[in-house]
């Protein structure tokens, strides 16, 4: 079956390097972006130049935020996670690529600079101007208090979660350490992405083209499933459970 090719995959890999989308973290809570219910499927994206030209789409965006708040702070880590976690600790796995920002790795046992994080981190905010980090219960508290979304006490520019925006530039570091990454495995497996967004879409791909395998872990088709060495269209939950140890 593809779950036993999988293992056998994994024992003989000497650099496995996963590469993870929403789908690892619906079992903890937090929905995807393009499945039924989705992100997507309910709220327009905005844009990162609407973002910074207006203040209602700062309030828009906050609002969102705040409303999905409750649910970022009760998720734990799932199977999948704790699966990368085991196989990390076993010195498989150097280190994660993300396209996730809801901190599940870092919660699962991987240290910060062991994921590298395409898109940026939800549970925490930063200045747009001067790159000045703040809690969320800052932002909420002056938002609570003026209404509105705060700007910083530094620079007076707008703060926003530390995620990356459709618009947004991605970060540079991440991506060298991502590719470099990529480059090296001998196994890369994307698991829970549609492999739609890019350029991060693209890493699956430099993988094989460096010489890796690759497996897709999903439970809907993707985009490039063509190109794998195996896909497992399965539940993520189920399909690496297994693989959690100690
Ligand atoms: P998507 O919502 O596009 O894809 C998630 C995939 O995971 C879907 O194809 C689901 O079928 C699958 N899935 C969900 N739960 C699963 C489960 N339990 N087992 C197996 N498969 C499951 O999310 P991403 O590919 O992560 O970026 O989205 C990529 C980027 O688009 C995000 O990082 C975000 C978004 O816009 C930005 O906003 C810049
Ligand atoms: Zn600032």
């Amino acid at each position: 079956s593809g779950v036993e090719r999988l293992g056998d995959m994994i024992a003989r890999a000497k650099i496995i390097v996963p590469f993870t989308g929403a789908g690892i973290s619906t079992e903890c809570g937090i929905p995807d972006f393009r499945s039924p219910g989705g992100i997507w499927t309910r709220n327009r994206p905005i844009q990162f130049d609407e973002f910074v030209a207006s203040q209602e789409a700062r309030d828009e965006s906050w609002r969102r935020r705040f409303a999905m708040e409750e649910v970022f702070s009760a998720a734990k880590p799932g199977r999948g996670h704790r699966a990368l976690a085991s196989l990390h600790r076993a010195g498989k796995i150097p280190a994660v690529i993300t396209q996730n920002i809801d901190n599940l790795h870092q919660a699962s046992g991987f240290a910060a600079d062991r994921v590298i994080e395409l898109h940026g981190n939800t549970t925490y905010a930063r200045c747009i101007g001067c790159g000045q980090t703040y809690q969320l219960d800052w932002v909420k508290r002056r938002f609570d208090a003026d209404g509105a979304a705060p700007n910083c006490t530094a620079c007076d520019e707008p703060v926003k979660t530390a995620t990356i925006s459709f618009g947004q530039a991605m970060p540079e570091d991440e991506m060298q350490r991502a590719t470099e990454l990529a480059q090296a495995c001998d196994l890369f497996i994307a698991i829970g992405s549609s492999l739609v967004v890019w350029p991060a879409a693209g890493f699956p791909m430099m993988a094989k083209n460096s010489g890796a395998r690759l497996v897709i872990i999903n439970r809907e088709p993707t985009e490039q499933d063509d190109i794998a060495d195996l896909v497992i269209r399965h539940d993520i939950g189920e399909t690496l459970g297994p693989f959690v140890g100690n």
